[in-house]
């Protein structure tokens, strides 16, 4: 969602700041800006709507320089993008900027209003600058006007906050929203993740839910949520990111798709043996539940949903075991009936997803067997708050359109999914015949990588398009959603997936000429009820993309496209069908002219509800 950056050092920090927020831009980018307190002690703003180019632009137009200053990038929430809407937030010699939604807002606005305080913009946030400065008016320093004023906030909140009174004191504050300090020698910064901080630090304090850090020249002074204070650990982070480079890519996102042979290669890295998932690959804790479970339910958002929604073929097939999957933002607010035995999994690319994390906090109060999660981000909430975590090793995912962290979560869901299948007595020749097949995997990814210039020459058939299905089958239906997804999110196509078998029950009423349907087809025991279903479209004049290996016996001919994929095993094919989508969307894309890796309206990591 929205990006933080905050710094105090005995340097400019400037370009630390604009680094920072080129760095999380692809978490929202629709308004920048950046507040130093410069060497008189006046507060520099300089804030724009548009990308951290146009602010960085407006800074060669207009300096600002200071030892101390905050820095954001927005995903608006409450008010359009806008100069006015743009953090940092000022209000006297206080300056802020915020992360999350403020859901009492609205009574605090009005009781400031009433005190004289005058708003010039529609955020949520401007709110609190003004409250700390009524507060800091009583007689407060920063330090307990920013205590005072979280008391009275209700919602999720990451702050930070300057003053020019206290030239020497950077605050931050924690609850709902990620936060943590970058600590340096005689420096230190805050960011909304550590990948902002990258290029001045590797030493980092993961703050709690309800923290306040006050950071000065005398060291960093945390609070808990009852005010007491507490000392956090310092965690050194392994290996910096290469993540802010593209490489020899023009977008990130196709950087990030042909990166998926490595990766997925990395997940399965020490986990699995010739012809075993070895027992260190989940960890000790869950070799002793795993065989205590007797049901999963599944909860996630967006691309993470669907990887949910394969795992459930695999769970119910190889296990045996029962398993739901529910979108976070649906499970968080009806009334759940949990069994006893019933494992509590969430899948998440950024580990930092409001509704995913909420679902989980809830699910503690629920009487579920234990909680888990699939996740990219070591050390973030869901990984700090799950009881066990199963990391994907996709390295950092910087287009919004996920893609390298969907393929590397189906993996460590395949892994989770034998693990939990050995517990119920799968055939140590299925374990093998598995696993064999993963270890096949990173070359086949790159075969399928290699269809990309096939792929782009299909493109060119959707680039004039409004609307396209998408069409799969059993384990393939959640690979046509994904398909789907990837296309409106970076095409703006409008795209739906169905189950094939579904079509006749309404979706066959649009296809026509101007309709492309996309067929995930691999030769698989649904096949020639799929090729039943493809008749039913082009006897409506529909125009089929078929991607299909040989063997399922497909020719193209007028109206059918078929784009030959490599012949794989069966258990692999969810994974590798998605490669083609993925770069079928991307080429679209370009044809198209939007921004591939900052598609509009859309942010990465949607850390608000
Ligand atoms: C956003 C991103 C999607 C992502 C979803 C869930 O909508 O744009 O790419 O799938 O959030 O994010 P998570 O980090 O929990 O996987």
């Amino acid at each position: 969602m929205c990006g933080i950056v905050g710094a105090l050092a005995q340097r400019n920090v400037t370009e630390i700041l604009l680094e920072g927020l080129r760095r999380l831009e692809y978490r929202g980018y629709d308004s920048a800006g950046v507040c130093l307190l410069d060497s008189q002690g006046a507060l520099q703003l300089r804030k724009t709507q548009g990308k951290v180019a146009d602010l960085e632009s407006l800074l060669d137009s207009e300096p600002a320089a200071g030892r101390l200053g905050i820095a954001h990038t927005r995903w608006a929430t409450h008010g359009a993008p806008s100069d006015n809407n743009s953090h940092p937030h000022v209000s006297g010699d206080f300056a802020l900027v915020h992360n999350g939604i403020i859901e009492n807002h609205q009574s605090l606005r009005e009781e400031l209003k009433g005190r004289g305080y005058q708003f010039v913009s529609e955020t949520d946030t401007e709110v609190v600058v003004h409250l700390i400065h009524a507060l800091a008016a009583e007689g407060r320093d920063l330090q307990a006007a920013v205590s005072a004023a979280i008391e009275r906030l209700e919602g999720a909140y990451a702050l930070g906050v300057i003053s020019a009174r206290e030239p020497d004191v950077l605050m931050c504050a924690r609850s709902g929203s990620p936060l943590v300090i970058g600590v340096g020698i005689e420096e230190n910064f805050i960011a909304s993740d550590p990948m902002a901080l990258n290029q001045v630090t590797d030493r980092f304090i993961f703050l709690e839910e309800g923290d306040v850090a006050e950071i000065s020249a005398a060291g960093i002074a945390v609070r808990d949520k009852n005010g007491a204070e507490v000392s956090r650990p310092v965690h050194k982070l392994q290996g910096g990111h290469d993540a802010a480079d593209k490489g020899r890519y023009r977008h990130y996102m196709q950087k990030e798709i042909f990166e998926q042979p490595t990766v997925v290669a990395a997940t399965m890295a020490g986990r699995i043996g010739a012809e075993t998932v070895l027992p260190e690959a989940l960890g000790t804790r869950a070799n002793e539940i795993l065989p205590q479970v007797e049901q999963v339910q599944i909860v996630a958002c967006g691309t993470s949903y669907h990887a949910g929604l394969v795992a459930r073929y695999w769970l119910e097939d190889w296990a045996g075991i029962p398993c739901s999957v529910e979108v976070a933002s649906e499970i968080r607010y009806r009334k759940t009936a949990v069994r006893p035995g019933t494992l509590f999994v969430t899948i998440s690319q950024s580990g930092e997803t409001a509704d995913t994390l909420a679902a989980l906090r809830q699910a503690k109060e629920l009487g579920y067997l234990a909680s888990m999660t699939i996740c990219n981000v070591p050390n973030s909430s869901l990984v700090r708050e799950s009881e066990l975590s199963l990391m994907t090793e996709a390295g950092p995912e910087i287009g919004v359109a996920s893609t390298k962290a969907f393929t590397t979560q189906l993996v460590a869901l395949q892994l989770f999914c034998i693990a939990l299948a050995k517990a119920n007595g799968l055939p140590a020749a299925r374990e093998a015949e598995l696993v064999r097949a993963l270890h096949q995997l990173p070359e086949l990814m790159e075969a399928f990588t290699a269809l990309d210039a096939k792929v782009r020459d299909t493109s060119e058939a959707f680039a004039e398009k409004h609307h396209a299905l998408f069409l799969g089958r059993g384990v393939e239906y959640p690979i046509a959603l994904e398909g789907a997804l990837k296309l409106k999110e970076i095409s703006y196509i409008h795209a739906e997936a169905y189950p094939a078998g579904e079509l006749k029950h309404g979706p066959l009423a649009l296809v026509d000429a101007d309709m492309p349907v996309v067929v995930v087809a691999p030769n698989d025991e649904l096949l020639e009820k799929l090729k039943s279903n493809l008749q039913e479209v082009r006897a409506r004049g529909g125009q089929l993309f078929v991607f299909a290996s040989p063997q399922a016996g497909f020719a193209s001919e007028p109206g059918i496209t078929v784009v030959e994929v490599p012949d794989a095993p069966e258990s692999l094919q969810p994974i590798l069908y998605t490669v083609p989508l993925q770069l079928l969307s991307y080429h679209v894309a370009l044809l198209k002219g939007t921004d591939v890796d900052q598609p509009r309206n859309l942010a990465k990591s949607v850390t608000v509800e």
